[in-house]
């Protein structure tokens, strides 16, 4: 696996007109990122991973402190994958004129974690557009978890570039909990409750598929993740078209945000 850690010895190095599959991750590898890696694989001839924990997308500083690192772990696993290029930029890199955000979101933008984490996607749209400006792989790939993230910016980024934007499945434990790199951070109790939340929440999807979506059945089930969580964030029910508020029947996702501890983690099914 060979490594890189400037833009400029990497357009150098890698033959971008042969087809390259390029797997943006914050690292603290997990079974969701060897997803993204496999499929890379299936459409590609080579695979380029990088790990960058980007601090602009992060709204609190003590978050971006806590995030999980796992250099050297992850770095056995890639190299296990073979994965044929690593990408690990340092801020200066990646924030040529100092650390700032680039994008701004439109107001009708703002709904679920782009309300509640002020500037998070504003900071993941900057670190990724930099990334598409100067890695002309074939295709790039995000996981379906994100689902905000991957909305965002297939909108404010998939006409800029010829990266073609591959989507692929959440990947949860056999407990129904979506992988997350901070998962780690979980106590054992903390797991079981998420664990159950996630439950909730295809169990609450298909009464709605079922009957009509009901306010008085949503709210039961609200109560029920406030008592599974230390802080809820948001729960709500949008068109997975465009997030609104409008849901049409066949195309609604539910999505929940919370806390376990200083833990935060988020779900959509
Ligand atoms: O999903 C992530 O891990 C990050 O938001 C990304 C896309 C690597 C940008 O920092």
């Amino acid at each position: 696996m060979k490594i890189f850690k400037s833009f400029n010895i990497l357009n150098k190095e890698i033959n971008f007109n042969e087809k390259v599959g390029f797997v943006p991750t914050m690292g603290a590898l997990h079974s969701g990122h060897l997803n993204l890696i496999k499929e890379a694989k299936k459409k590609t001839k080579k695979v380029l991973v990088s790990i960058y924990v980007n601090p602009t997308q992060f709204n609190n500083k003590k978050d971006f402190q806590n995030y999980p690192r796992n250099f050297n772990k992850d770095i056995i696993i890639l190299k296990k994958h073979k994965v044929d290029y690593l990408f690990i930029p340092n801020h200066k890199e990646i924030y040529k004129n100092g650390i700032i955000k680039k994008f701004k979101i439109f107001k009708k933008d703002k709904v679920l974690c782009a309300k509640s984490r002020n500037g998070h996607f504003e900071g993941v749209l900057t670190v990724v557009n930099r990334f598409m400006h100067e890695i002309k792989s074939k295709y790039i790939f995000f996981g379906n978890k994100d689902f905000q993230q991957v909305y965002l910016i297939k909108k404010y980024l998939q006409d800029k570039f010829d990266t073609k934007i591959k989507i692929c499945k959440t990947i949860r434990n056999k407990n129904k909990l979506p992988l997350s790199s901070r998962n780690i951070l979980l106590s054992n109790s903390s797991l079981k409750r998420s664990e159950k939340i996630s439950n909730l929440l295809f169990n609450f999807k298909n009464k709605i598929l079922k009957k009509a979506k009901n306010v008085k059945l949503k709210n039961s089930y609200k109560k029920k993740i406030i008592k599974l969580c230390d802080k809820l964030e948001y729960f709500e029910i949008r068109n997975s078209g465009n997030l609104s508020s409008n849901i049409d029947k066949k195309k609604f996702k539910i999505f929940v945000a919370y806390y376990q501890k200083n833990v935060r983690l988020i779900d959509n099914v």
